[in-house]
């Protein structure tokens, strides 16, 4: 893998943040459209993307080529697509309800099966259908990290985090919903770019470990195992880093 570019951030508060993360995703999903004829964007969970989704719901909503999109995740936690803790479904009510995207470009991670395993190599299944080049070549894909370092549902300690084959596996979450299906590395490295947000002060720790290794020391962290095809963008709001 070549050396990664890392490019940081700093906004003064979330709401900049949020503008910020809004304006690259126009940028490079218009730029995608205008290239290739389609983009393809890998939602996040959790609660950091949220405030981002309601801009490109309202305010970015004209600027945003809804139908040229086509919409995954990162991962999904393994509850049914109505539960209040479904990435899908949040994603769903803030964003994707309210913009003019064709339901058929919409793919969410299946969670009906009994069986998560089934669902992982299901939408695993799908993505190699979209992608038929061998890489997981998303445009562009939407992350948030945990205060344990944690990105989709790769988490400090699992197995998962040495995958290099498979690019969605079933992942053990230490608060619940337990159960969660996760792109790999390897998917995710394949992206052309790595809008990774982060905001609030509770990051910080997250942000200085990842500094202490970019200096060479290293790091277990998953966060410091992303290293995209293109861009990894860390927009970071002033609490986040410290500052
Ligand atoms: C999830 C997310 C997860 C999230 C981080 C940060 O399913 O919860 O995919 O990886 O991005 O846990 O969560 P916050 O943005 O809520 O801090």
């Amino acid at each position: 893998m070549g050396q990664r570019t890392e490019i940081r951030r700093v906004f003064a508060d979330v709401d900049a943040l949020n503008r910020g993360a809004a304006e690259e995703l126009c940028t490079r999903c218009t730029g995608a459209v205008e290239r290739q004829g389609k983009c393809s964007l890998v939602l996040s969970g959790g609660n950091t993307p949220q405030g981002l989704y309601q801009l490109l719901a309202r305010e970015y909503r004209e600027r945003v080529p809804w139908k040229n999109m086509d919409i995954y995740w990162g991962d999904e936690r393994y509850v049914p697509h109505n539960d209040p803790k479904s990435n899908y479904r949040r994603a769903r009510e803030i964003l994707l309800d309210q913009v003019p995207i064709e339901p058929t470009r919409i793919h969410p991670i299946p969670t009906s099966s009994p069986d998560p395993e089934e669902a992982a190599r299901s939408y695993e299944s799908l993505l190699r259908q979209k992608f038929t080049g061998g890489r997981a070549t998303f445009d562009i894909v939407l992350l948030g990290v945990g205060t344990d370092g944690h990105v989709a549902s790769l988490f400090p300690g699992s197995t998962a985090l040495q995958e290099r084959e498979r690019w969605v596996v079933v992942t053990s979450a230490p608060a619940p919903p337990v159960t969660r299906i996760s792109l790999t590395f390897p998917a995710l490295n394949a992206a052309s770019e790595i809008l990774l947000l982060v905001s609030g002060v509770e990051k910080s720790a997250i942000l200085l470990e990842l500094e202490r290794a970019n200096k060479g020391t290293g790091s277990p962290l998953p966060v410091s195992k992303l290293s995209p095809a293109g861009p990894l963008l860390f927009f970071v709001d002033r609490q986040a880093a410290g500052a």
